[in-house]
């Protein structure tokens, strides 16, 4: 595996894979690597002649800057992880080598950012846009892989694909959970003894409300039991649930039919100062 820290070297070296017909699969991540985004990158592996995986934390989509300052960085233990599932470039750039002049683009992404994380954490999704662009625009994959986890930020980047008019094809990878239902998060590890042994009561909640909907509950019945048997376990505070159609975001108030694009339930909590999401299809 090559380690590149210089967006000319990548494009230099991603121009010999292309000379030999070699298809490539792009992860982009934040490093602070887990198994969920081993799965992304295992898929990338099976999937691609070639896999280029970027580990950088890109501190234009961060809205809170104690975030963006303790977010995990773990770049040995990542490239270490990298180089296991054969990865064949990581690509861990400097702040100024993406960024040598503030990016002021705005992306004008539409319906499926004004919901949810858009309100909530505002400057978010155009942040991802601006770097996940980037790395678009320097490797031009054939295919990119990102986890569920974040679902809303899969409908905003397909958003944004479109308006690139770019034939990448965006890959969405389902969750992967602790063994207790935890979803894996980098955020993970700030969570302290006591914080990680309640944070699974926010699936167990989610798996629950599955029965909910069968008993015959409506999206609006089964989002007000989801917020109170989540907030009714102390040190966890939900910021919101919300049920939407899992491709345009936007909240349904009936359940799809069978043959329709289903609906995901989609949850912010607090546990502690740490932010934890979740999400689960109807
Ligand atoms: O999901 C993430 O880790 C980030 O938002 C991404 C897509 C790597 C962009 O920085």
């Amino acid at each position: 595996m090559r380690i590149i820290r210089k967006v000319d070297q990548l494009r230099g070296a991603l121009a010999q894979l292309r000379d030999k017909g070699l298809t490539i699969g792009l992860v982009p991540t934040m490093g602070a690597l887990h198994a969920g985004h081993r799965s992304l990158v295992d898929r990338s592996v099976k999937e691609n002649d070639a896999t280029v995986v970027s580990v950088f934390v890109n501190p234009t989509q961060f809205n809170n800057p104690a975030d963006l300052a303790t977010y995990p960085r773990t770049e040995e233990a990542d490239a270490a992880l990298l180089e296991q599932a054969g990865v064949d470039i990581a690509f861990i750039p400097s702040v100024e080598e993406i960024y040598p002049e503030k990016d002021d683009t705005q992306w004008d992404l539409g319906p499926v950012a004004e919901v949810m994380e858009g309100p909530m954490r505002p400057g978010h999704f155009n942040g991802v846009c601006q770097i996940v662009s980037r790395l678009f625009n320097y490797v031009n994959p054939d295919r990119a892989y990102f986890g569920e986890k974040d679902f809303q930020q899969i409908a905003v980047i397909r958003r944004m694909t479109q308006i690139m008019g770019s034939p990448i094809e965006i890959v969405a990878c389902p969750i992967v959970r602790e063994d207790d239902g935890l979803a894996l998060s980098s955020r993970n590890v700030r969570l302290s003894k006591e914080q990680r042994a309640i944070a699974p009561h926010i699936h167990r909640v989610l798996a629950k409300s599955l029965d909910w909907k069968a008993e015959g509950l409506t999206p609006r019945e089964v989002i007000d039991r989801v917020v109170a048997e989540i907030n009714s376990q102390p040190g966890l505070e939900v910021e919101y649930y919300e049920i939407v159609d899992a491709i345009t975001m936007q909240p349904v108030d009936a359940w799809p039919k069978d043959g329709e694009t289903p609906a995901a339930g989609c949850v912010t909590v607090y546990c502690g100062d740490v932010r934890l999401i979740d999400n689960i299809k109807y």
